[in-house]
């Protein structure tokens, strides 16, 4: 699903504020400071509470091989300003050939200033210009008006709502189901990444051809 480029741990991308890059070995204690809070694990569908010891090191390792093979793209959220450590996580996954399915957890203490929007509308932008994906999907548990307000914020629809498999939590919960349509993706050009020209197929990489996307679109940038 994910292309050559963001197959290497070379591959980031900047937001206003931010800097979205691989996870590395030497954040793990940074992921393990938030990831270990209950108030962010109970939140999610894979971070496991109690975290134990070496967690933070072996998603970083899964985060790393996923990302090679280009199953996924988990990447770390850091300020660009300054040498501050990694406050977040925002994960896109492949589900299938046409859809990618996306979560993110930030530190409590960066919450509330727009950087889970500022990083999942950027993911967004990306998957789209850099994959065939049709859609991308999220869910967010039923008592979490953060996480919907950012999907909203971030261009999703509320799709349904109904019991969803949280291997985490141990069994099904109530979430509301959110997605995206290529079709219904509203992106400014300023924040299209400036690797957006990047061929996604070899029948893409005619030289000269304009990418087109699935949805009749052409892109010539
Ligand atoms: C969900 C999460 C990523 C949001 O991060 P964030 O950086 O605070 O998000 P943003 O600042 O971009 O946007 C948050 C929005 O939710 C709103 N919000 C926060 N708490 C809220 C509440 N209790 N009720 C209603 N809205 C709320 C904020 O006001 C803001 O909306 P606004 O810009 O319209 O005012 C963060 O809370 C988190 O990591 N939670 C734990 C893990 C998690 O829930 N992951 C998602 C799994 S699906």
């Amino acid at each position: 699903m994910f292309p050559d480029l963001t197959r290497d741990d070379i591959f980031r991308l900047e937001t206003k504020r931010l800097w979205l890059r691989w996870p590395r070995a030497s954040d793990a204690a940074a992921i393990t400071a938030f990831a270990a809070l209950p108030q962010v694990a109970q939140m999610t569908a894979s971070v496991p509470h109690p975290y134990p010891a070496k967690e933070a090191d072996r998603f970083i390792f899964k985060a790393r091989a996923e990302n090679a093979e280009g199953k996924a793209l988990h990447l770390a959220i850091a300020r660009k300003s300054g040498s501050q450590p990694v406050f977040g996580i925002v994960s896109a996954k492949a589900n299938g050939v046409q859809e990618v399915e996306i979560g993110y957890a930030l530190a409590p203490e960066m919450w509330g200033k727009g950087f889970a929007t500022e990083a999942v509308k950027m993911v967004v932008d990306t998957i789209f210009a850099l994959t065939p994906a049709l859609r991308i999907l999220a869910n967010s548990r039923v008592n979490n008006p953060a996480s919907r307000r950012v999907l909203e914020k971030s261009g999703f629809a509320y799709l349904d709502s109904g019991l969803d498999m949280l291997p985490a939590r141990g069994g099904l919960h109530p979430c509301d189901r959110f997605r995206l349509e290529r079709a219904d993706w509203r992106h400014d050009g300023k924040r299209l990444p400036p690797m957006a020209h990047q061929r996604r197929s070899a029948a893409d990489a005619a030289i000269g051809a304009p990418i087109a996307d699935p949805a009749g679109e052409l892109h010539d940038c």
